[in-house]
């Protein structure tokens, strides 16, 4: 029998244990100083965590068993789009809030002739609070640049307003439930309302899907104008899926041309 030292046992009990943790998604540590447990005190009791929900949301609308209404009823009476992201901010039904570091609501200029819709927020959006400031984010900036338009241009004719179906980050990246698209579906389309666009740019599947209300697939319809409350949509591929497959930039810059034609048709 192999008679180890208490270190080195210690060490392959903690390595277990974390090994275990990432089987299980664990992908960040969430305290700067790790806490030891079996040092703590006592025995801690299990209690049920406890959830910051609102009993209201700012429109003071009672909070209702259907979260599809109430978020109808909440981004119904916003009337501006800071008032909408307060509405968002208060509105408790949905789970992925208590997950989220931020509210990711919007970037851009507001005033911009073209609206781009993502799907939701990824880690370094999650910690910054804008949306698309990660990887495929960089991509976006640098495809829109190409037809010399942009997030922080000072032209309205030029600049970009972004948001995304989602204003929380889901674990792990994971695509939204059904459910969660139906709660967000009345936000986004007010935000819609209250941004104003010529143009919308739905950025991937999960923007088409919700805002267009079909189950075709983004390879099918990409590149196809359609439209959202009354507004032209564009779907194309998402920056993400382009990193993942370049020989598919080839459409992506098609669409890019598609959008710089019907803009100049719109003036
Ligand atoms: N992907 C998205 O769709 N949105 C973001 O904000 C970031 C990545």
């Amino acid at each position: 029998m192999t008679m180890w030292p208490d270190w080195e046992r210690n060490f392959e009990i903690a390595r277990a244990a974390l090994d275990w943790q990432v089987e299980m998604g664990v992908d960040e540590a969430i305290c700067d100083a790790p806490i030891n447990r079996y040092d703590l005190p006592g025995r801690v009791e299990r209690a049920a965590r406890p959830v910051a929900v609102p009993p209201a949301g700012a429109s003071g609308q009672p909070a209702t068993a259907d979260p599809v209404a109430a978020a109808r009823a909440a981004a119904g009476v916003a009337t501006s789009l800071a008032a909408l992201r307060d509405e968002l901010a208060a509105y408790p039904h949905c789970e992925l809030r208590q997950g989220a570091r931020n509210l990711v609501f919007s970037d851009g200029q507001e005033g911009a002739r073209v609206m781009i819709v993502g799907e939701a927020p990824g880690r370094e959006e999650d910690l910054q609070g804008k949306p698309f400031v990660g990887e495929a984010g960089q991509l976006l900036d640098r495809m829109f640049a190409a037809i010399a338009m942009g997030r922080a241009h000072p032209d309205p004719r030029r600049a970009l307003y972004i948001t995304n179906i989602l204003p929380w980050r889901p674990p792990q990246n994971r695509d939204p439930s059904p459910g969660e698209r139906a709660m967000m579906r009345p936000f986004v389309l007010r935000h819609i309302e209250l941004a104003a666009p010529d143009i919308l740019l739905l950025m991937g599947r999960i923007p088409a899907m919700t805002l267009l209300e079909t189950s075709e697939g983004i390879t099918r319809i990409r590149g196809q104008w359609r439209e959202v409350g009354g507004r032209p949509a564009l779907p194309m591929f998402h920056p993400a899926y382009l990193l993942r497959n370049p020989a598919a930039k080839r459409e992506a810059w098609a669409d890019l041309l598609e959008l710089q034609a019907r803009l100049r048709e719109l003036t």
